[in-house]
């Protein structure tokens, strides 16, 4: 069955599950039922500071970082969440015998002091706890003190919640996990506050499965990432590469739409190895770019995670093409799937709003390599001639008879728009 995308968005919008003809493609993108939320309507946006910084943050970092964000063009180009990690509260050990409270030594101004500046600045504050008496790096969580918390945050005026499970709830199960993400979620809603919940898991009990419908907005898909591009095996017997996070999210597709994203981990690119939280050496300015460039055609959430004033102009430039951003913040929210697996050399894509179609030559190997994009064995399109962008380089490459032939280097993602010639 072939459905024109006007019938396909009314599918998209009326919260049926479906698995349509997308595009004139039969590469199938099944749905979970979409939320009403327009909250996180695309992928958020915006910074986070324990990649680099761990919970060694204060208030002079998190308004720097608002005053880069705005200096350097991020804001401008979609960054607008600036997440206050965990570290911000005053106690150490369990909410049974601590109070959540500021640290006023690292914050003496207080948290809505920071919400009222980013609001000045066109941006917005996020904030940490977890479903935990403790946090995973030990502070005070919000276990049994749900709708006091929600209540405390409304009024800060926060705007996105990291909610974070791993301490006490690792080994949980599906319905104590429910319970406990859910019981957050219902106090944020009660505050009539529109707040981005982020439900961290880690990516156990296959949260994707019921994230949406205990409210989240994103779940992260797989444990922490390292700055690495692909360390063999998992450092630390833990962390996951950015190869590995992108294998991990292969078959997750249809968990992952408008208002509820499979989360592939905060970014690193700018960390360059020299994180004061994460494991890992750093990547080149090709893995970064990749790392980027697959982070967006999946539609996973885009949070920098690099202390700003470390960014190479080669970084800010990958954290700024506006043409691979917009795969990310495509209106039909599409996560990638992978059409072709060829040992090293993968081809992800996925159809766009406008009738186009987002693909990623994908090198895996350390060699260089020709990768072919075939439009009818690889995307099933009926189309007699593909135009051809290469968004990564900014550059039309011409109209082709169903095959697309290019040079794609060791470990680089090309980034491609293509569109009906006819
Ligand atoms: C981890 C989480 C990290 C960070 C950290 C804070 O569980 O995956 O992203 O939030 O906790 O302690």
């Amino acid at each position: 069955m072939k459905f024109p995308l006007a019938v396909m968005c009314m599918a998209l919008f009326s919260g049926n599950l479906f698995a349509e003809t997308i595009n004139n493609s039969t590469v199938t993108f099944d749905h979970q039922p979409i939320l009403t939320t327009q909250l996180a309507a695309t992928p958020p946006m915006g910074w986070s500071s324990w990649n680099y910084y761990g919970d060694r943050i204060n208030e002079k970092v998190i308004i720097d970082t608002i005053d880069k964000m705005v200096s350097t063009g991020l804001r401008d180009a979609g960054y607008i969440y600036v997440n206050i990690d965990d570290g911000w509260q005053k106690y150490k050990g369990s909410r049974v015998d601590n109070p959540l409270a500021i640290d006023e030594n690292k914050f003496p101004k207080g948290i809505k002091y920071l919400a009222d500046y980013a609001h000045k600045k066109g941006m917005k504050l996020g904030i940490y706890s977890g479903p935990g008496n403790m946090t995973c790096a030990g502070y005070t969580g919000s276990e049994g003190h749900e709708k006091e918390d929600a209540a405390l945050f409304a009024s800060w005026g926060v705007d996105h919640l990291k909610y974070d499970s791993c301490c006490s709830h690792q080994q949980a199960s599906q319905a104590v996990l429910k319970t406990a993400f859910g019981n957050m979620s219902e106090a944020l809603k009660a505050t009539g506050r529109p707040v981005v919940y982020h439900a961290c898991h880690c990516g156990w009990q296959n949260i994707w499965q019921w994230g949406a419908k205990v409210g989240a907005n994103q779940w992260r898909i797989g444990q922490d990432i390292s700055d690495d591009f692909n360390y063999p095996g998992h450092r630390e017997d833990y962390y996951f590469d950015v190869l590995d996070m992108i294998d991990r999210g292969v078959g997750l597709e249809q968990y992952s739409g408008k208002g509820h994203w499979n989360d592939y981990d905060m970014l690193i690119i700018g960390l360059h190895g020299h994180s004061k939280e994460l494991v890992g050496t750093g990547a080149s300015d090709t893995e970064y770019r990749t790392h980027f460039s697959m982070w967006s055609i999946l539609s996973s959430p885009l949070l920098i995670g690099a202390n700003l004033d470390n960014l190479t102009a080669e970084d800010l430039a990958t954290l700024t093409n506006k043409e691979i951003i917009a795969l990310n913040q495509d209106p039909l929210g599409l996560q990638a799937k992978r059409v072709v697996s060829n040992g090293d050399l993968q081809i992800f894509a996925k159809p766009l709003a406008d009738g186009s179609w987002a693909v990623a030559l994908l090198n895996r190997s350390s060699q260089t390599a020709i990768m072919s994009l075939n439009i009818q064995q690889d995307l099933d399109l009926p189309w007699k001639k593909m135009l051809v962008r290469d968004i990564g380089a900014k550059r039309d490459m011409g109209a082709f008879e169903q095959r697309y032939s290019t040079e794609v280097q060791s470990h680089e993602a090309k980034m491609l728009v293509i569109r009906s010639g006819w």
